[in-house]
């Protein structure tokens, strides 16, 4: 057999099991697997010492999103997908979200031209679904879910995003008889609106404000309302960035009566607390976010989820804006009231790394664990398997390269996101991704990126059966 590439040596993660091998490359896929493969191939690299892994899948990440008339996000498709290349991924799944009375299936259409030919990584869509006319139920999600956009987000905060309850149902209504996925944006508006309220009326305005007008309960009773309401329409559901422990307790009462749930956090909430925004001046906007980092309790929670295979999905929920900015943190007003700072914080590129730091080297996950939460089952939930998401014969050969002896500081000057700054500037992180490959082609190489080799891609079915 005549292969393109042969990957010597390295300790490969497959589904099954963790061992040394040789991975044989053809026409982008994966076609052979076994010790010391003995084929011709244009191209043998010697990776002894190295992990390889499924190539990550950040399938929560904000992208070039309207973010309000004065505000623009710091990244773009070129800029966002080189950083998920240095971070170790190879597809990220950003939100396409219509502008005005834009219909979905317009946003779609900008939205696919935008990343179309700017992608380092590939790219699949997931539609934020923030209205339910007629039109959209009945004719764009489905025209749209036939087009390999299988994924749908709804909101239950952010005044131009939230739902209702009854328009919740409308779309898992829809969601069901199509077989689509449904994130949830589980915050209760009202709550948070009835604690900004207060929060004025005392004159509190800084950034920490932020993280005390979203506390727990008004995450934990969304939590519950969502995974109540997916009962009654007797669909799956997937929580997305949940925080803490209580919002967790209700995912996993949900499972325990016999729902189908699938649970995502990300590194904010393993690493960052409420105290990050409680700095002086202007410098807790960095970490404004929603729902924001909570305490060390809550941290423990999270690592505690991850442990026991509760959180089927590690992502980053990368929503990038600059810092020193009056289009990114320093929009107008933003200095005036924590209401008016742009939610989100970067992080892509450092999602891996501080998981495989944090959780492989410190013993708390093994390798195979990392390689579902941070790829298989993101290709499994959203469609993309099997062709992504696992090193196995015939998948698509997206590899990482894991060097799990180099210890690096996480800082600014090393990142390649369009923001200007870091929430995790400082923090010391062992294992980093030094090569990757795109359907065979290398993609991370020698500290550089080969470009624009991403493609948009159609995602089938998602898979809603239990992970765990
Ligand atoms: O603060 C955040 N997370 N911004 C991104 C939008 C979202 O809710 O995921
Ligand atoms: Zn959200
Ligand atoms: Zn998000």
């Amino acid at each position: 057999m005549q292969l393109e590439t042969i990957i010597h040596g390295a300790t490969v993660v497959t589904g099954n099991d963790t061992r040394i091998a040789d991975i044989g490359i053809r026409d982008g896929r994966i076609v052979a697997l076994a010790e010391n493969l003995d084929f011709p191939a244009a191209e043998r690299i010697n990776a002894t010492g190295l992990i390889a892994m499924p190539g990550g899948i950040d399938s929560h990440v904000h992208i070039s999103q309207p973010s309000g008339p004065a505000v623009v996000m710091a990244d773009d498709f070129d800029s966002a997908t080189r950083s998920a290349a240095f971070g170790g991924n190879t597809t990220v799944m950003p939100f396409c979200l219509p502008v005005g009375d834009q219909s979905l299936r317009e946003a779609v259409a900008e939205y696919v031209a935008l990343a179309e030919g700017n992608c380092h990584v590939d790219a699949a869509i997931h539609l934020i679904v923030h209205r339910t006319d007629p039109a959209t139920l009945g004719q764009d999600l489905p025209a749209l879910h036939a087009a390999g956009f299988t994924s749908f987000k709804v909101f239950m905060t952010y005044e131009d995003l939230v739902l209702t309850d009854r328009e919740i149902l409308d779309v898992l209504e829809v969601a069901k008889s199509l077989g689509a996925a449904v994130m949830v944006h589980a915050e209760n508006e009202d709550a948070v609106n009835y604690l900004r309220d207060k929060a004025a009326a005392e004159g509190r305005s800084e950034p920490v404000m932020h993280a005390r007008t979203r506390p727990v309960p008004a995450e934990r009773e969304a939590t519950h309302r969502a995974l109540s309401l997916a009962q009654i329409a007797d669909v799956p559901i997937t929580i997305v960035h949940v925080s803490n422990g209580e919002a967790l307790d209700e995912i996993r009462r949900a499972r325990q009566r016999g729902q189908v749930v699938h649970a995502e956090t990300c590194p904010q909430y393993l690493t960052l607390t409420e105290d990050d925004l409680d700095q002086t001046g202007f410098e807790g906007a960095k970490f404004v976010c929603s729902p924001p980092p909570r305490d060390t309790a809550a941290q423990k929670e999270c690592w505690q989820g991850i442990e026991l295979g509760d959180f089927d999905l590690f992502s980053s929920d990368h929503c990038p804006f600059r810092f020193a900015d009056p289009q990114g943190k320093e929009a107008p007003g933003a200095r005036d009231s924590f209401r008016n700072i742009p939610n989100g914080i970067p992080g892509v590129e450092t999602r891996l790394p501080i998981l495989f730091s944090e959780g492989v080297m410190k013993g708390r996950i093994t390798l195979q664990h990392f390689a579902r939460i941070t790829a298989t089952n993101h290709a499994r939930l959203y469609g993309l398997a099997p062709a992504k998401g696992s090193i196995a014969i015939g998948a698509d050969a997206d590899i990482v390269l894991w060097d799990p002896t180099v210890t690096r500081t996480i800082s600014q000057t090393g990142l390649h996101h369009g923001a200007d700054y870091t929430p995790w500037e400082g923090f010391s992180v062992t294992g980093w991704p030094v090569a990757s490959f795109l359907r065979g082609k290398p993609l991370l190489q020698d500290g550089e990126i080969n470009s624009h080799q991403g493609r948009v891609l159609e995602c089938g079915q998602p898979d809603q059966k239990a992970f765990v």
